[in-house]
């Protein structure tokens, strides 16, 4: 590419994101994201077990946690909650098909926390689960 049509580029992208526009198509790439936003009450996150209906998966952003918590219904009816906590240097991970990744040094991180590559060593920090009156009780335990 040529110096002119790089900077014409360039400063395209500048103009959509100053209107907005770039952060509209941002948002709606994000809106295909499982998420649910919700609050801590005593230690406890409750999810509706509703939020499920179309997923076996929901990413859980608590309001003042400052890591998600990825939520899987399992095929006997339990839920696993991880802690999106990457394990080697403490930076939030990122849903993948498969599992997590961690963009900062490549550590990756299967379903059910367990590590598939490095730098990690260490498995994600679990929560134990409950369902209650329709909802599933995250615990927020040590
Ligand atoms: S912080 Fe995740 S691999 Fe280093």
């Amino acid at each position: 590419m040529d110096r002119r049509k790089f900077i014409k580029q360039s400063c395209s992208l500048c103009v959509l994101a100053s209107s907005g526009m770039l952060a509209g198509s941002l948002a709606s790439c994000a809106a295909g994201l499982q998420v649910y936003k919700t609050k801590i009450a005593g230690k406890k996150i409750t999810v509706p077990i509703s939020q499920f209906a179309n997923s076996d998966f929901r990413l859980v952003q608590p309001e003042n946690l400052f890591y998600n918590i990825g939520l899987k219904k399992e095929k006997d009816g339990s839920y696993t909650a991880l802690l999106l906590r990457c394990t080697h240097a403490d930076n939030q991970l990122t849903q993948t098909g498969n599992g997590f990744k961690c963009t900062l040094h490549g550590s990756a991180f299967d379903q059910e926390g367990r590590v598939i590559t490095g730098p990690a060593e260490r498995p994600l920090k679990r929560y134990s689960t409950e369902v209650v009156s329709g909802n599933v009780i995250i615990h927020l335990t040590d």
